[in-house]
């Protein structure tokens, strides 16, 4: 949701700036610009990637050793050159960039009208600059404090980063709300939203909380609280390299992502789950798996994809390990006033860490003294750093803006969970918890064994490329599998798609049957194998197009179904992390048969850091 860059130091800002916008840009891709310090102030944004932006730069050199990016996810006006960021100040003085959103703009806006100041956007991000003006002309404070005392007329949320023409040697930031990362370097300076601009110039950096501002020069950096107090910050390692946030090669970091799961369920498990006794060890919740197991119920709240790899958690953790599980969207969680009794705990699964929605159940749960437990990627994140305890993924970065290889790391991390509380409760004996954990060691091999069947669902996806809808149909823990299937064609496809649980069909969905209509089936030879064949035929009676995916033998299904995807066999509960391979290939391929843009969809932006 929009990607914030700064840089200060001896190098030529739009170098730095360019380059992190290019690597950010999968926060937002609507338009992009830069304003750079070099005597006077000089702007340039336009609509659109960020290519055009650096094209326009190519033809235009602006030089600079100081200076501010943006790309944007538009929220307050349409994408277009004037409503792109930066914003400057009437006189030209200073221009800032920000992630967020002013809720109060529209008071605000009308005050500094009435007071004479003008407006040329349709942005909630103008209506801080001209706060910033008036607090200047009106105090004749520095712009640092004046910027202090207009974000404290501020309702909402923002990070953001100021340059000034005033002081070629300031580079100032704040945040409340929205990520803002500074990179250390010898002499210089990189802020970012978060690590991908700076990985590759240092791996030093520091994070910013919520109500800090951050003044920075060439000789050092000074970090405030809301009350002008200076702070001492930590600084931390950054973990990630750059070679993982490049393409290495592939067309998309989907398809990379994809097919990296392999490793990437692998790193979720390293050093965490063993043949023998305990069997799973999850460090970050070592220290509280007591209160968890003793928990009576166990809320988990996320978005998106996140929420899906939820749902397939509810089935794991109720099923080994008997905790009664509710999965909440993080929207709705906080809205609707939610029950906590003293023994509940809260579980929240995000990628990014940087969800607004997520965040504000991490808020509501903790202001009810409940405690809160994370799961994410992003190492630093701020939901990892305002959780109680938890455990990262350790996925590496996910550029791609379609979730994949963070769904599988979630539901491995789930899996691992849902073991290490069965085993402190005793539900499980000692030859279920072998027999799990040694199921749970082979899906990496499992999983490469989808991927190299790839081409055949590459086909599938040719014969289906035009349908204008589809449905996916699952049962049990593929119940969600189905539902993120829909997701991710819809995402990156513009696909028409529902996910059902398959049984619901025969009450509203099977009236969509028709000869146009491909149906997915996740049919795995389980507990539901023989209920969901009877699903599959009443699609065919009904001249449905039935892709099916399952891992029974070679039979009854052959005949019935137009396609079967064949996957190998793990125990039921896990068969999630293999079924849900094949719908990220069938949305990848279809996206791009259908010439979509699949690391930038239309609308969408990587981390959804506005409510
Ligand atoms: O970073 P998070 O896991 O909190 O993000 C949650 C959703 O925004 C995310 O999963 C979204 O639905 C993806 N685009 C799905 O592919």
């Amino acid at each position: 949701m929009c990607g914030i860059v700064g840089y200060i130091g001896e190098r030529e800002a739009a170098d730095v700036l360019i380059n992190g916008l290019t690597r950010l840009e999968y926060r937002g891709y609507d338009s992009a610009g830069v304003a750079i310090v070099n005597g006077s102030l000089e702007v340039r944004k336009k609509k659109g990637k960020v290519k055009t932006l650096s094209n326009d730069l190519a033809g235009n050199v602006l030089r600079g050793k100081l200076g501010i990016g943006h790309t944007r996810w538009a929220t307050h006006g349409p994408p277009n050159d004037i409503n792109a960021h930066p914003h400057t100040a009437s006189d030209g003085s200073f221009a800032l960039v920000h992630n967020g959103i002013i809720e109060n703009y529209t008071s605000l806006k009308e005050r500094l009208t009435n007071q004479g100041y003008t407006f040329s956007t349709q942005t909630d991000t103008e209506v801080l600059v001209r706060l910033i003006e008036d607090v200047r002309n009106s105090t004749g404070l520095s712009l640092g404090k004046a910027i202090r005392q207009a974000l404290s007329q501020v309702q909402g949320t923002y990070g953001i980063a100021v340059v000034s023409n005033d002081d070629p040697d300031m580079l100032i930031a704040a945040r409340k709300g929205s990520p803002l990362i500074l990179g250390i370097g010898d002499g210089e300076y990189f802020l970012g939203s978060d690590a991908a601009p700076i990985i590759e110039y240092t791996r030093k950096v520091v994070y910013l909380n919520d109500g800090e501002l951050i003044i920075v020069r060439r000789s050092g950096f000074t970090v405030y609280t809301v009350d002008n107090i200076a702070l001492d910050k930590a600084i931390h390692e950054l973990e990630w390299d750059l070679e993982q946030i490049e393409k290495g090669g592939y067309d998309h970091f989907m398809l990379k992502e994809i097919m990296e799961q392999p490793a990437s369920i692998q790193n979720a498990m390293r050093g965490r789950l063993f043949k023998k006794a305990p069997y799973v060890v999850l460090g970050g919740l070592f220290d509280v798996i007591d209160k968890l197991k003793d928990a009576d119920r166990i809320i988990i709240c996320a978005c998106g994809t996140s929420w899906h790899a939820a749902l397939v958690g509810e089935y794991m953790i109720e099923a080994l390990a008997r905790i009664p599980v509710e999965v909440e969207y993080a929207s709705e969680f906080r809205y609707r006033n939610p029950i906590l009794r003293k023994n509940a705990a809260v579980l929240v699964i995000s990628q990014s860490g940087e969800t607004a929605d997520t965040l504000a159940a991490v808020k509501e749960a903790q202001s009810q003294g409940i405690p809160v437990y994370g799961i994410c990627n992003t190492v630093g994140s701020t939901i990892a750093r305002e959780t109680d305890a938890g455990v990262y993924l350790h996925a590496g970065p996910e550029i791609g803006v379609a979730s994949t290889k963070a769904f599988t790391a979630q539901v491995t991390v789930l899996a691992q969970l849902a073991l290490m509380l069965s085993n402190r409760r005793n539900v499980l004996t000692d030859k279920e918890l072998k027999n799990y954990t040694k199921h749970l060691l082979a899906i990496p091999g499992q999983i490469q064994q989808v991927l190299d069947g790839a081409e055949s669902i590459l086909k599938i996806a040719e014969i289906y490329r035009y349908a204008n809808n589809f449905l996916y149909l699952g049962r049990g823990p593929n119940f969600p599998v189905a539902l993120e299937g829909a997701l991710k064609l819809k995402e990156i496809s513009y696909v028409h798609a529902e996910g059902y649980p398959a049984a619901e069909m025969k009450h509203g969905p099977i009236a969509l049957i028709d000869r146009f209509m491909p149906v997915v089936f996740i049919a795995m030879n389980d507990s539901s194998y023989d209920k969901v064949v009877s699903n599959i035929e009443e699609v065919v009676a009904r001249d449905g197009n039935v892709i099916a995916v399952t891992d029974a033998p070679v039979g009854h299904l052959d005949t019935l179904c137009q396609h079967v995807i064949r996957i190998p066999t793990t125990t039921e509960l896990f068969t999630p992390l293999l079924s849900v391979i094949p719908m990220q290939l069938i949305s990848y391929y279809i996206a791009v048969l259908r010439g979509c843009h699949v690391d930038q969809p239309r609308n969408l932006a990587k981390s959804v850091t506005v409510e």
